[in-house]
């Protein structure tokens, strides 16, 4: 069957408890410059690690928690900086094409992620390319 979505961890991000310390390569002789885990959660290339966020609505760990907005999602969305103003979102997130989303379909989207199950489950900062992660 290949992966199968792990539906009671939907929307929720890289896994805590799947600790990754430092940026890891494709198998040798792969064609591939990117590598990823068995999650598809971590993703490892030239800008270090960057691990998929937390989607759902938990108050400490997720969006809705009262640190974001409707506002700085939109706004995250559209510039491809964290949080709408401080660094670059980086590979994979697809924000260049989901910049192009009209006002009303990026309300709908964080309409929606906050109607979903919030599940608690802290994603690690990014991993820059030197292998000393941010914290
Ligand atoms: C409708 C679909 C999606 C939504 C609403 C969404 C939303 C988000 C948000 C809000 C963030 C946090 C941005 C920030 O730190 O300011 C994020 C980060 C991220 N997303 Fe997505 N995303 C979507 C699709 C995807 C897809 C398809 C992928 C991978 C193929 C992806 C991979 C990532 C990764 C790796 C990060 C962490 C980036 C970083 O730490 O710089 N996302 N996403």
């Amino acid at each position: 069957m290949g992966p199968e979505p792990d539906m009671a961890r939907s929307l929720s991000g890289h896994p805590e408890d799947a600790a990754i310390a430092a940026p890891f390569k494709p198998a040798t002789g792969s064609p591939w410059t990117v590598a990823t885990n068995d999650n598809l959660t971590a993703w490892s290339g030239p800008w270090g690690v960057s691990f998929a966020a937390n989607l759902t609505p938990d108050t400490n760990t997720g969006l809705h928690s009262g640190v974001w907005t409707e506002e700085l999602f939109v706004k995250a969305i559209r510039t491809g900086k964290h949080m709408g103003t401080a660094r670059d979102i980086l590979p994979p997130m697809p924000w260049p094409a989901m910049a192009r989303l009209s006002d009303e379909e990026l309300k709908a989207i964080w309409a929606y992620l906050g109607t979903i199950p919030p599940i608690t489950n802290h994603v690690p900062e990014p991993i820059p390319p030197t292998g000393t992660p941010a914290k």
